[in-house]
């Protein structure tokens, strides 16, 4: 599920009285969120030198996200299913960082420090006791999901690198394989760690179903001056060992009914999209999957061969290619990928699964409800953070 909120503040009408001490806080400190981010950072770690070590040791590039996730969490304390749903994954993936209960009240502490600080005119005895029963609340719920995912799975996996390929100058298709049993759905993502960025998680999504030999494979782009990408792309060779976090991610097949599927693939996007349609092949179905594949040239359709590969197989898979501004490919459909879906619609009796940069996914999830597609029936990765780490 995505992140509750996406800001600082959120509007809202009939908060309980906790919720209403808590957003006034919310509302006083969004104008200085850096400097309340770099105050909370600052005190967490002077107190507890400690735990600097769990975190990356260049944290400007998604610094804000834990107390904004924190802020945000709060800021919703009266929705609790969404909430325990979202806290209830960011405990299990937090096990990765190696994040304990002991560590919880030092963030408290830090966040407390950094709010009263920046919220000086609302913050009084009360608004402090309203903030320590929902932090409480959030650690609790964290807390409790890393305790239970301990009983059955690693805190992190790792996964030696069993081959490399070079596609283009900047894709790579990475093959890993896991150190034990790594279960996960298609159409899920990973946080990935290298040895040569430590304590810099990124996200990687899955490019093929769950296969019988356990391997995973993964389509990097190295992004200019990305550092975990780049190392993955130039870097990386077969004997490496990267570290895992567990599956997540909700762009996953349902299998409960047989409606078609739309699924729009830009750049390495076309590799969680090429593991969807693995995982229909592998149901059984026979469902109509629609499948455009876009890049800038023909060029950058790195994996085409594939794609076309499938299509011969399956009867009900269709691919299409769609280029925005280079030479394509023959057949190709030129422009940009939520104009060239929107021209071959309609897509009444289709669920459409988007995947690739953010601009792309935003301009797609646009296009589609403007055609009448139910919101509900769109499944995308998370925008806001790829926004904040950098799309595929
Ligand atoms: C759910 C999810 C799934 C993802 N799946 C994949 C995947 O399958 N394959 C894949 O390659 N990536 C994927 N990504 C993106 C990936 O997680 C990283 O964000 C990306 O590899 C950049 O990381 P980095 O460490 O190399 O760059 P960073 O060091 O984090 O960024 C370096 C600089 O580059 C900028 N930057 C980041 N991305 C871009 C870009 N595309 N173009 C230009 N500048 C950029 C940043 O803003 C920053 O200034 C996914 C992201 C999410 C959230
Ligand atoms: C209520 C408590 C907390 C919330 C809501 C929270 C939320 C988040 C979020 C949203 C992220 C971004 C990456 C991700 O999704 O995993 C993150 C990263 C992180 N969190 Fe937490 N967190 C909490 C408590 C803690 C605690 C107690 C620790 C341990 C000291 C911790 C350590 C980390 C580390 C090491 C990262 C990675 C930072 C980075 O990559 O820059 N978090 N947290």
């Amino acid at each position: 599920m995505d992140a509750p909120a996406t800001g600082w503040t959120e509007n809202g009408t009939d908060r309980s009285p906790d919720a209403t001490l808590i957003h006034r806080t919310l509302t006083e400190i969004s104008p200085v969120a850096d400097q309340a981010t770099s105050y909370f950072y600052a005190l967490l770690f002077i107190r507890y030198p400690d735990l600097r070590d769990l975190f990356p040791v260049s944290m400007d590039v998604q610094r804000d996200r834990l107390l904004r996730a924190i802020l945000t969490a709060a800021d919703r304390l009266d929705d609790p299913d969404a909430l325990a749903e979202y806290l209830g994954e960011l405990g299990r993936g937090h096990r990765k960082y190696g994040t304990l209960p002991a560590h919880y009240p030092a963030v408290g502490e830090a966040l407390l420090g950094a709010l009263s600080r920046y919220a000086t005119t609302t913050w009084d005895a009360e608004t402090e006791a309203a903030w320590v029963r929902a932090y409480t609340a959030i650690s609790q719920i964290m807390i409790d999901a890393a305790a239970e995912d301990e009983q059955r799975a690693p805190a992190r996996w790792h996964a030696e690198v069993v081959s490399h390929d070079l596609r283009t100058r900047d894709i790579a298709i990475l093959t890993v394989r896991p150190d034990q049993a790594y279960p996960y759905l298609a159409g899920q993502y990973a946080a990935m760690e290298t040895p040569w960025w430590p304590r810099n998680w990124r996200h990687y999504s899955f490019a093929s179903a769950p296969r019988p030999d356990g391997l995973l494979t993964f389509h990097i782009k190295a992004v200019p001056a990305g550092w975990v990408s780049s190392a993955l792309v130039y870097r990386a060779r077969p004997g490496d060992i990267l570290r895992l976090g567990p599956p997540t991610g909700s762009m996953t097949v349902d299998h409960s009914t047989h409606t078609g599927l739309l699924c729009l693939g830009g750049g390495t996007g076309i590799g969680p999209i090429k593991a969807l349609v693995e995982d229909v092949a592998e149901h059984g179905d026979r469902r109509p999957v629609e499948v455009f594949y876009g890049a800038r040239s023909g060029h950058d359709l790195y994996d085409i061969d594939t794609m076309m590969r499938l299509q011969k197989t399956y009867p009900w898979l269709e691919v299409r290619t769609v280029v925005s501004t280079g030479p394509g490919t023959e057949g190709a459909l030129k422009g940009l990928l939520p104009e060239a879906v929107r021209q071959c619609g309609p897509w009444h009796e289709y669920d459409a699964y988007l995947s690739g940069p953010p601009g792309m996914i935003r301009s797609s999830v646009d296009v589609l409800r403007g055609i009448g597609m139910p919101a509900e029936r769109i499944r995308h990765d998370c925008v806001e953070e790829m926004t904040t780490t950098g799309p595929a």
